[in-house]
């Protein structure tokens, strides 16, 4: 039985939520394996819209369990508002949600950490989610973090939190930057959230383990997106995690040998929420035109997304780190009407053209684009459900892509709601899918 992957492959918020809700349908358990509440997933059903934030997309199909996997940090409040507001719209959180026993709690003292780092004066502004991310994975790799294994226990709970609080107030006054904090206020509020979270814990890797060796599919959940990966995205203009391929394994206890199949997802155009360069970023009208028309604005934070163009060398490069087996392309719609749409074929630096993605961030801030104008269509694409249904010029578009990038574009997006789909005859997608 073949698993799943989905990918973002840019800056996030490239439509993987709506993937996912497409695909697990087809598939036994959804699992989540990096970020936390900084992720928000939109999946529209007719005209319920929903947001998801840490419960993986796949919980509104019937029948689907969603884990949250060890390599998830939670934020339990945040998980439990969640669990409550799916609840209200009928779906059934309790008898399909399993949280890993291992997975990193956030607390109110990393939102704090965080507002410092943050601040407008702090010199070294990334433009986070301020949803504590950062924070509670430096604790989790400086091996002072507490897991929901350690919330859940009564005696061990109150004896780690002391002593990292402790810790804590002391960096905190020695460093000058000193709030108002009762962390004794802190630990009863968690200790009345642990007995909330306990039912839905559990050990999610022997869990996998099994439901893979009784023939279970699984479909992993990405969050974020290969360029805002620690290790291969835009360093430091980026998350705490490994949003790539790799991040599947470890953030969720299975093996790459049981990883089969990976679809990346990505815009037809680009967009980026936060600080860092961004080589095909829009300006002036173009760029207000796909924010109004693609809607891009931030499903957290609500910020405004900066929006650009699609960048065929990142697109390269996202594909050599994650070998892809299919590309998904959404959004196609949101380009209906334009005359020509400029596609960046390659990067220029110091008037060289570079072979290569920049490894350091001021590199890629001076890096110019070289575009190429593709030809707009006439007739708008949204809605359309059948490839040779599309324009020709938006045909063309897609051919284009495919054809630079050496990946299958195996599906299209032409719209946020399920129906709005392309899945291209003879594809892997359309093998996966099945
Ligand atoms: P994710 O974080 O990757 O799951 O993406 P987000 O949900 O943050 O952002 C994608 C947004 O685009 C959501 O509001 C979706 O409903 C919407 N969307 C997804 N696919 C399409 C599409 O093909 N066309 C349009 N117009 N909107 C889409
Ligand atoms: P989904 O899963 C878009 C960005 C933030 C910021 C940087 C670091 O919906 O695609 P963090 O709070 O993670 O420390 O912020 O990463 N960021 C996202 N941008 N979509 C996301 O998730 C994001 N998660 C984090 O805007 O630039
Ligand atoms: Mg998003």
């Amino acid at each position: 039985m073949s698993n799943l992957a989905v990918l973002g492959l840019q800056w996030g918020d490239e439509g993987k939520g709506k993937l996912v809700d497409l695909a697990a349908e087809r598939f036994d358990i959804v699992v989540r394996c990096q970020g936390g509440n900084n992720a928000g997933h939109t999946v529209q059903v007719g005209d319920q819209i929903y947001k998801l934030s840490l419960v993986p997309s796949g919980i509104l199909r019937p029948g689907t369990v969603a884990v949250v996997g060890n390599g998830v940090v939670l934020d339990p409040e945040a998980l439990l508002q969640e669990v409550e507001t799916l609840r209200g719209v009928g779906i059934d959180v309790r008898s399909s949600l399993l949280v890993s026993d291992r997975a990193h709690v956030v607390f109110p003292h990393h939102r704090l950490m965080e507002l410092s780092s943050e601040g407008e004066n702090s010199g070294r502004r990334i433009g986070t989610t301020s949803r504590g991310i950062g924070p509670c994975y430096e604790d989790k790799a400086s091996r002072r973090g507490i897991r929901v294994a350690e919330l859940l226990s009564e005696e061990i709970f109150p004896r780690r939190f002391r002593a990292v609080a402790a810790e804590k107030a002391a960096i905190a006054k020695a460093l000058g930057i000193g709030r108002p904090w009762d962390p004794e206020a802190d630990l009863r509020r968690y200790q009345k959230l642990a007995e909330r979270l306990r039912p839905y814990v559990g050990d999610t890797t022997a869990y996998l383990s099994e439901a893979v060796s009784s023939g279970k599919r699984l479909l992993f959940e990405g969050a974020q997106a290969t360029m805002l990966d620690i290790d291969f995205g835009t360093y430091p203009y980026l998350t705490s995690s490994n949003a790539s391929a790799g991040g599947l394994c470890t953030g969720s206890g299975v093996s790459p040998r049981l990883m089969h199949d990976i679809v990346g997802v990505a815009k037809a155009y680009a967009t980026r929420v936060g600080e860092g360069p961004f080589v095909t970023e829009a300006h002036g009208e173009a760029e207000k035109s796909l924010r109004k028309v693609g809607r891009e604005y931030g499903t957290v934070t609500g910020r405004p997304r900066r929006c650009g163009w699609f960048d065929l060398p990142l697109m390269r490069y996202a594909h050599s780190i994650n070998h892809l087996s299919s590309l998904f392309i959404t959004k196609l719609d949101v380009l209906d009407g334009l005359a020509s749409i400029p596609v960046c074929t390659a990067y220029r630096l110091d008037g060289k053209t570079l072979d290569r993605m920049p490894a350091i961030a001021e590199d890629l801030a001076r890096t110019e684009p070289v575009y190429q104008e593709l030809a707009g269509w006439e007739r708008p694409t949204a809605g359309t459900t059948e490839f040779e249904k599309l324009p020709r010029a938006a045909r063309q578009y897609i051919d284009f892509l495919e054809e630079r990038l050496d990946v299958e574009i195996g599906g299209v997006s032409t719209g946020p709601r399920r129906a709005e789909t392309i899945v291209r005859d003879g594809s892997a997608l359309q093998r996966i899918l099945s």
